[in-house]
């Protein structure tokens, strides 16, 4: 039995949850089959939503959340795992109903677990963490639908939040024209800094507007937003072109004109980073091992202390957050 720090989520008496730091011991854990030291974790929207107390996300408090994880096994009932393998967890159950990564360990099944890849290890691939496994899986799928660079400027919205500027960093380094659409104005010098070749206001595709088609500016987007901007974003695809659609910071609902698809061939591309098989996961990590040394990715990250999540998570909740924050659980 060890003890150690983690993030903890309690519902109050008045319906209100509490996040604070608190003492664990390693016994009060779910009985998997790898017990992992976690090094580093990284902050996600959905990371807010449960200590915020979004049923959709976790259902039972108290809790300690986090959706990723990477560090070391140091106990293993698996064939797959020995003591002291440096390892990488990201969603399935993790921190939803599970305990999670924002807490120094954490006891998962052996069949959530990836050794990290060449490249990677914990640190460098909570710089990325499930937001840049996201914004690479998106990548994968707009690709594999015949978004090429030459085909044209790509579209990220939510741009400055861990998604969006992940996208934009990695989009302008595989060489294409992205203009990142962001809601902080005065973050457009660093949206430039990651690569992108033009920042829009967000203003220009948030609100409902009722013509099906407009203009045709996009060879294809990464959309993070949902709700109204979706929609928008999906009339400005050119012929031919795709939308990789993976959040829902506007609103989960959308309501649109089939006239995109069925006059511009346009795709709407689901993408989950969540319940994907290992295969594809790793798939998506090897990729991003390749650019796990560039200079972009290491400037959108900041790096913090566990301590320092309840005040983090709060800004992220509010939209606040400017790249992509990485967690140091150090003991
Ligand atoms: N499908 C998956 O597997 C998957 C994986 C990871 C994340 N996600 C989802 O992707 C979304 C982004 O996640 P994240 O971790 O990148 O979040 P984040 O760091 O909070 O970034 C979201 C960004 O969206 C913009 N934004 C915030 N509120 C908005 C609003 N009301 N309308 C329009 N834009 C708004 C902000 O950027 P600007 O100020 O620059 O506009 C914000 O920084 C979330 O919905 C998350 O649940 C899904």
């Amino acid at each position: 039995m060890a003890t150690y720090k983690a993030l903890f989520v309690q519902r109050l008496e008045d319906g209100n949850f509490k996040r604070s730091i608190e003492l664990r011991e390693t016994t009060d854990l779910p009985d998997n089959e790898l017990l992992i030291r976690v090094q580093y974790s990284s902050l996600n929207f959905k990371d807010a939503m449960s200590a915020h107390g979004n049923k959709g996300v976790t259902r039972e408090f108290p809790h300690q959340p986090g959706i990723d994880a990477a560090g070391v096994v140091e106990d293993s009932r698996s064939p797959d795992f020995q003591v002291g393998d440096k390892v990488l967890v990201t969603g399935y159950d993790l921190g939803m109903n599970t305990a999670g990564g924002l807490g120094q360990y954490i006891r998962v099944p052996a069949a959530w677990t990836l050794r990290c890849p060449r490249g990677l290890n914990p640190k460098r691939s909570m710089q990325f963490g499930t937001a840049g496994l996201t914004a690479q899986l998106c990548i994968n799928k707009l690709q594999k639908m015949g978004v090429t660079p030459d085909k044209g400027p790509i579209l990220v919205t939510g741009a400055t939040g861990g998604v969006g500027c992940i996208a934009v960093a990695l989009l302008a380094h595989a060489g294409y024209d992205v203009v990142a659409s962001s809601g902080k104005a005065e973050q457009s010098n660093l949206l430039r800094s990651l690569g992108a070749v033009e920042t829009i206001n967000r203003a220009e595709f948030s609100e409902p507007n009722p013509r099906p088609l407009l203009k045709e500016r996009f060879a294809g987007a990464i959309d993070v937003v949902g709700g109204d901007t979706l929609a928008n974003v999906i009339k400005s695809i050119a012929s031919g072109g795709s939308v990789a659609c993976c959040g829902l910071v506007q609103a989960p609902n959308f309501q649109g004109s089939v006239l995109p698809f069925i006059l511009r061939g346009v795709n709407l591309l689901g993408v989950d980073s969540v319940e994907i098989s290992l295969e594809e996961k790793l798939g998506a990590w090897k990729k991003l091992a390749r650019c796990a040394g560039l200079d972009t990715v290491a400037s959108l990250n900041t790096s913090i202390t566990l301590k320092q999540v309840p005040q983090a998570l709060e800004t992220l909740f509010a939209g606040g957050t400017v790249g992509h924050t990485m967690v140091r659980l150090g003991r």
